[in-house]
């Protein structure tokens, strides 16, 4: 999840390098780790990028201005192969005499194949991107075909995953080329003036005149218009549109705010970070994992340390780990793990999981684990950040940046990258547990697909939780994976719309809970899928029948075709059906969808909760 922009002019100034700037500006929520611009002169192709803030880069600009320009792209960056360093920074270049500049957004999944193919011809690299790999190619079709369209077109079919390019060249002044799959790309039509971004806020100082590109399309502006072709080479429409967004909603997308906008994220948050996690024979292969498969195979136990949100993804995952593998996994609040005197050893994988690398408590508890000498692994969404780098190995989820301070996509970033985890460690187990790990992943891949449906149906949610607003206390209620679902969902509604919330393991209602259950008292209750093992979904049945007939509004999350819950629901909110392991990427999303359609009916800033900081650096 990065941000781009592409601009062509008629005059040769600034204006070229001061319109990427403001895009880039109105960019930077897409990622920050690093930024970029390549600009064609009168001498070829200039290029200053830079590691951290915009401001960094700009800076560079200040102290070595480039000459004037009438073409430009330009690149903020959230790291996904590779570090967050001045040379992984974009553009990257290629082609003869490094002509050609080239910025990405994406993941190219078949990167490893093509880079070593590339290096046995003798191709240098200068990076540890995946993005490079697409500039030495682009380039080196330039030179063949003389033609910037065409050189995109021969290499796009080549790349596997999820991509937008950018590129321009020395020899094609007054030329910015454009692909997409998978990855947003958005045309701005000026006067005299063409503009490419990665959403509408890029240009929105511009021009609302808008043009939507379709799946596997390329396009190619100049000052004068644009064409598109499909990857295939046929010609191709863009729609038409008109930005009705200002400046601010356009950096949301068009929802309202960065939760909203996270929220609906979380199909592409899952599919990204599932991107180039298996090989050509669908073998899982952690490339970010650097700690042996022999180091791997010797572990007996495995400690989750992490907070709150990232905890609760903790929680899903000791579930599925030890299903799949049949090591045994704790899972510990990483402060309490600290400082309670933990036992640890060579043969405990210590794994933390945290979205932005820096919550101090989960990287004292690293440090102390690595101290005892554990191995250590992160599961985080930010690179560069401090965990990772404190951790013997990474496993990146690719959640893109998240801003709202309430954690939304980066859980079920979270979740995913644990079950990737453990289907890996089930597949180095052999035997039984590799066959098991091959079909979960199968069903994996259809989550994102699942994911959208869920958000598809989510009216009546939104009625209920407006309908809501007033409510003093609300009680989550889940068995097995739906208990950390319970806790999270109460977790978001503490957290954004400051109401009493609770969750509780189903089974232990009757063991103190349920005197809460009062009339009218609303209750959530995930449902597990009918076929989760040991009869737990006909147990959490009698469970919504015990605080119903105590007077409970009884607010069910069922499987799409459960029928039994029906009698016994005030409402039923249906989630397609998928392997029981699974069912928190879906379970979870219509209690996010209620906590901040309950929040905004209050009228609270969902995106900056009180008292609440979006990364905790102190213990
Ligand atoms: C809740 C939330 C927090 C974080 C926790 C850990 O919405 O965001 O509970 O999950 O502070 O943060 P990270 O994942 O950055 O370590």
């Amino acid at each position: 999840m990065c941000g781009i922009v592409g601009y062509v002019g008629r005059t040769m100034d600034d204006t070229a390098l001061n319109v990427v700037m403001e895009g880039l500006a109105r960019l930077e929520y897409r990622g920050y780790d690093s930024a970029g611009v390549a600009l064609v002169t009168e001498d070829g192709v200039a290029t200053e990028k830079r590691a951290g803030k915009l401001e960094n880069l700009r800076s560079a600009l200040e102290a070595h201005p480039l000459a004037p320009s009438r073409t430009g792209i330009g690149h903020t960056r959230w790291a996904t192969h590779g570090g967050p360093t001045d040379g992984n920074a974009h553009p990257h270049r290629g082609g003869d005499g490094n002509r050609l500049a080239l910025i990405h957004n994406g993941i190219i999944e078949n990167f490893h194949g093509l880079k070593k193919q590339l290096l046995a011809e003798g191709v240098e690299f200068s990076s540890e991107t995946d993005t490079e790999v697409a500039a030495k190619l682009v380039g080196r079709e330039y030179d063949r075909l003389g033609d910037l369209t065409e050189a995109m077109r021969a290499v796009v079919s080549r790349l596997e995953g999820a991509f937008t390019l950018l590129a321009v060249h020395a020899d094609s002044p007054g030329v910015v080329v454009g692909a997409r799959r998978n990855s947003p790309l958005v045309v701005g039509l000026g006067e005299d003036a063409n503009f490419l971004g990665s959403d509408v806020a890029a240009f929105i100082g511009y021009t609302r005149h808008a043009l939507e590109l379709g799946q596997d399309q390329i396009v190619t502006i100049t000052p004068d218009g644009y064409e598109v072709i499909g990857f295939d080479g046929t010609p191709a429409d863009g729609k038409a549109y008109e930005v009705t967004w200002d400046a601010a909603a356009a950096e949301k997308g068009g929802y309202e705010t960065f939760m909203e906008k996270e929220i609906h994220e979380q199909p592409h948050a899952v599919a990204d970070t599932l991107l180039g996690r298996t090989d050509d024979e669908g073998r899982l292969v952690l490339d970010e994992v650097r700690i042996s498969e022999e180091q791997l195979g010797q572990i007996d136990r495995i400690v989750v340390v992490a907070c709150g949100t990232a905890a609760y993804s903790g929680m899903v995952a000791k579930y599925a780990i030890e299903h799949w593998t049949r090591i045994p996994v704790e899972v510990s609040l990483a402060h309490e793990f600290r400082y309670s005197d933990p036992i640890a050893d060579a043969r405990t994988l210590v794994v933390s999981i945290s979205q932005s690398g820096e919550t101090m408590d989960t990287l004292m508890a690293v440090k102390h684990a690595r101290e005892l000498g554990a191995l250590t692994l992160s599961i985080c969404n930010t690179h560069g950040s401090t965990i990772p780098r404190e951790s013997d190995a990474v496993l990146y989820t690719h959640a893109g940046p998240e801003v709202a301070v309430a954690s939304t996509k980066g859980f079920s970033a979270q979740i995913t990258a644990a079950y990737v985890l453990g289907l890996y460690l089930a597949q180095m187990r052999g035997g039984e547990h590799a066959v098991n790990a091959q079909a979960v992943m199968r069903e994996l891949r259809n989550l994102p697909e699942h994911i959208q449906t869920v958000l598809d149906r989510m009216d009546r949610v939104i009625e209920i939780a407006r309908f809501m607003a007033d409510s003093r206390s609300v009680l989550f209620l889940g068995r097995n994976v739906g208990y950390p679902i319970a806790l999270e969902g109460a977790l978001k509604l503490k957290e954004i719309a400051y109401i009493h919330a609770e969750g509780f393991a189903a089974g232990e209602l009757k063991h103190g809970p349920i005197a809460l259950i009062e009339p009218g008292q609303p209750v959530f209750i995930v449902v597990p899928g009918p076929d989760t093992p040991h009869e737990l979904h006909k147990k959490v049945v009698s469970n919504i029948q015990e605080i119903r007939a105590r007077g409970a509004r009884t607010l069910v999350i069922a499987e799409d075709g459960d029928e039994d819950v029906v009698p016994f629901a005030d409402e039923v909110i249906r989630v397609p059906a998928t392997l029981p392991l699974l069912m928190p990427l879906l379970t979870i999303v219509p209690l996010q969808i209620f906590a901040l359609h309950l929040a905004t009916a209050k009228g609270l800033d969902v995106d900056q909760p009180r008292n609440l900081a979006k990364s905790v650096t102190v213990e």
